[in-house]
């Protein structure tokens, strides 16, 4: 049996990765206000098994023992993100004293026994305050997200030096504006736009406060990235993947590097009719405001996109020559480690990010303990290490690919989906809260300690 070993740079960093209403429950304790995502998942119809993040894993509570867990795990860092309606309730003006004190009691546990905090200032949480004033269509939210970064980064500015300004952009503005999937379930094309521009303005805006309030942080945003191929050499199938690359892709890469919109994109959505009013919310100065320098970009990767032309019939397009490969996800995703060096050396290549980070990384499968209370989750375990291996080969091509983080520390409420999908390598027990380290997260540990991936057989 042959055995190939995959040694990762002495200062790579290898983590795990939450959100604050994935995981924290205790959603009214502590004069937290209401989030969007209180509101969505109170409302009937809106998450799968109609749960909501009440409870989630009682990390609000139990962040000692998660903090020791990740310890036994050898995690170096720790991504986490803050909810907003913790640290101003009402969304801007006052300040919440006990919520700014939780996220700094967490910061100094981790970094009391040497884990990295890297922080996410915006993990979909808007206070439902700001959603009542217009939410993110509308520019005064990007406006209150300054004030917001400016009280969280003074308080926690000397000890947090991993800013990320906003996870998913993507998801914030589309999969919640325009396919209504996520809070607050809007299906507005126009509204959608408009909020995209938004969040990158936040970002933007927040990009010198961060710098001002944390000196020598580093500071970035999060995309989730989908490598595109067309699923036949037809020129629709290619046609049909530049215009999911642009939406899902392009249309935030090109503004953040300085490029603005994606021009072919903008004209399909003037065509279509999404913007009646056109370009009117960008106001002189916005785009290099969010082209804004930033020290890394971090990506979410989960699987690539095979795209197939919706507009030529079937029986008139060339017949698919690449189809989804093996047994997807419970999320019904394909597994495809080799797009996501294909990813970073894409965005490596075509934007010079100065590093990055993957931020999440992961699976959903079920498996829960057996007889002897193990999870051997070896199908998570083996997306993992492909993934981690995708990673060496992309540093190995020249990526500054600095950090991973695996998606998820633990089993969490995964929004529309509720607690159906399980992502975490450690198993929550929801009825008793108990925390079980998966195979997968085992395996993790021991890649840490070794600072390499060993694969053992003939591959
Ligand atoms: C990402 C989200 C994260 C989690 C994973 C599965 O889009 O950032 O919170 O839900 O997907």
């Amino acid at each position: 049996m042959t055995s190939a070993r995959f040694q990762f740079p002495d200062n790579f960093i290898w983590g795990s990765a939450t959100s604050a209403y994935q995981v924290e429950g205790a959603t009214n304790e502590d004069g937290r206000g209401e989030s969007i995502w209180d509101r969505f998942s109170h409302a009937p119809g809106k998450i799968e098994d109609a749960s909501n993040g009440d409870a989630a894993c009682d990390h609000y509570h139990r962040w000692r023992g998660d903090i020791a867990l990740m310890k036994q795990l050898n995690l170096q860092a720790y991504r986490f993100s803050i909810a907003w309606p913790r640290i101003l309730p009402e969304g801007r003006g006052r300040v919440n004293q006990a919520g700014v004190d939780f996220y700094r009691r967490l910061v100094d546990g981790l970094l009391e026994v040497n884990i990295t905090p890297f922080a996410t200032l915006y993990h979909w949480d808007l206070p439902q305050a700001l959603q009542d004033r217009g939410g993110w269509p509308a520019r005064a939210t990007a406006e209150a997200f300054v004030e917001y970064t400016d009280v969280i980064s003074r308080a926690l500015g000397d000890r947090v030096k991993h800013w990320m300004t906003i996870n998913e952009p993507w998801c914030v503005s589309f999969l919640s504006h325009q396919k209504g999937e996520h809070a607050p379930g809007w299906r507005d094309w126009a509204a959608a736009i408009r909020a995209a521009h938004h969040t990158l303005l936040a970002h933007g805006w927040a990009v010198p406060v961060l710098r001002q309030n944390s000196p020598g942080a580093e500071v970035g945003i999060v995309l989730n990235q989908e490598p595109v191929i067309p699923a036949s050499p037809s020129a629709a199938d290619y046609q049909a993947a530049r215009e999911h690359d642009g939406y899902f892709n392009r249309w935030f890469l090109d503004p953040i590097y300085g490029r603005g919109y994606p021009a072919d994109k903008v004209a399909e959505y003037l065509h279509l009719g999404y913007l009646p009013n056109g370009l009117d919310f960008i106001q002189p100065g916005d785009l290099d405001v969010i082209a804004a320098h930033t020290d890394f970009l971090a990506l979410n990767y989960y699987t690539r996109k095979i795209a197939r032309s919706a507009v030529l019939p079937e029986s008139e397009n060339l017949p698919a020559t690449v189809q989804r490969q093996g047994e997807p996800t419970e999320m019904d995703w394909e597994v495809a480690p080799d797009s996501l060096r294909h990813l970073l050396n894409r965005i490596y290549f075509d934007y010079q990010p100065r590093k990055l980070y993957i931020t999440e990384n992961g699976a959903s499968y079920s498996d829960g303990p057996n007889r002897q209370g193990e999870v051997h989750d070896v199908r998570r375990l083996n997306y993992v290490r492909d993934h981690l291996i995708a990673c060496h080969r992309a540093i190995q091509n020249g990526v500054p690919l600095a950090g991973y983080f695996v998606w998820s520390f633990m089993d969490n409420f995964e929004w529309a989906k509720g607690y159906t999908q399980r992502f975490g390598i450690i198993w929550v027990d929801y009825e008793t809260q108990r925390r079980i380290p998966k195979q997968s997260a085992l395996w993790f540990r021991d890649a840490i300690a070794a600072n390499a991936v060993t694969l053992d057989g003939d591959r």
